[in-house]
């Protein structure tokens, strides 16, 4: 079989938009760096696959992330196409002042519900990293480009263990109240469950910020990330992060490995008779593609099964 078998279910949304990350979240966490063109090409297929919101690329430090350092040249390399979106990482103005004259649509910022990880992916502390953020959202927005936020470690970090929901919360609304139209919520090292999930939109919705505004980006180390959307999609989210192959994870934070790959969201949502606008013979050509470029095997169980042809 190609394609599931389409079930709807009741309470669930009919239509996903699916942001794929591949191309930064993944890329940013090879050993090697991927050469641009090959990045661009990457870039390229995803679009012929029906993705129309691609996370390209990461303006930040090249000596904290070396593999994303071609952002600008990167930029000038993809297509770009009427209704298609490529939303870079931002942390700082440094990094806007490159996105922008890149000629970036959109940006993200990327915060810390705690204050481990916020010191070791951005040398800050979490009243720091969003004091960081304030010049940058407001820049972006008064540039015309809209911006969203992630916020990592929301159900677990590997230096503190268990992560209060009130804690996120607090930190998710100071990242919204930047002006951000949309909060990701990261499970950076994939340990979250769907009571937690469901826990913890319960509890940004007792704090007025309702699934409209809230996606969610869940990493797959510990093989929950489908039983979790289901889960966000039941409390209303439609806006799903994921990686093409399975790709991706954070160079600073242990243990965190890729992401829900894209192929099998698309096999669940599918199955649902949830639509997307993904070709999923396509995607699945492009990992399998992507994976020869790597020169390792793709973690996606769909592109495994698949791919042989
Ligand atoms: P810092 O060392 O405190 O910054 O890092 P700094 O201002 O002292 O700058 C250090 C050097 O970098 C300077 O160069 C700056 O000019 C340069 P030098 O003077 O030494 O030659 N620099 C830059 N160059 C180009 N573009 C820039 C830029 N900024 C500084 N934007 C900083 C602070 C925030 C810059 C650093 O910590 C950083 O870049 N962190 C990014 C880490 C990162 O990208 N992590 C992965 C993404 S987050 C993630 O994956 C999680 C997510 O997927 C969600 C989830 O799964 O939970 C989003
Ligand atoms: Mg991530």
């Amino acid at each position: 079989m190609r394609a599931p078998q389409p079930f709807p279910a009741d309470g669930l949304p009919a239509n996903v938009t699916i942001y794929e990350v591949g191309p930064r979240d993944g890329l940013q966490n090879e050993a090697a760096t991927v050469p641009t063109v090959v990045k661009a090409e990457f870039i390229r297929r995803l679009l012929d696959a029906g993705l129309r919101v691609v996370e390209a690329t990461s303006f930040v430090s090249p000596k904290w992330v070396p593999q994303l350092a071609d952002a600008d040249e990167l930029l000038a390399a993809i297509p770009r196409t009427e209704g298609v979106r490529y939303p870079v990482l931002v942390p700082n103005e440094r990094g806007l002042d490159r996105a922008l004259a890149a000629g970036v649509d959109e940006i993200a910022i990327f915060g810390s519900a705690t204050e481990t990880f916020a010191r070791r992916n951005l040398n800050r502390t979490v009243d720091e990293s969003v004091a960081m953020f304030a010049p940058v959202a407001a820049r972006a927005r008064d540039a015309g480009v809209p911006v969203r936020a992630y916020l990592s470690m929301c159900f677990g970090d590997p230096w503190e263990g268990p992560v209060a929901v009130g804690q996120v919360v607090d930190v998710g609304r100071r990242l919204l109240d930047l002006g951000c139209y949309e909060l990701s919520l990261g499970d950076t090292i994939g340990t979250g469950t769907p009571g937690h999930v469901a826990a913890l939109l319960e509890a940004f919705g007792a704090a007025g910020v309702g699934p409209d505004r809230l996606a969610v980006h869940f990493h797959d180390t510990y093989g929950q990330a489908l039983a979790n959307t289901v889960v966000a999609l039941r409390c209303g989210v439609t806006v799903v992060d994921a990686s093409a192959g399975g790709l991706g994870g954070c160079p600073y934070a242990r243990s965190a490995t890729g992401n829900l790959a894209t192929e099998d969201l698309v096999w669940l949502l599918h199955g649902l008779g949830i639509v997307t606008g993904v070709d999923l013979d396509r995607l699945v050509a492009t990992s399998a593609w992507m994976a020869e470029q790597l020169g390792r095997p793709t973690t996606s169980r769909v592109v495994q099964v698949l791919a042989g042809g």
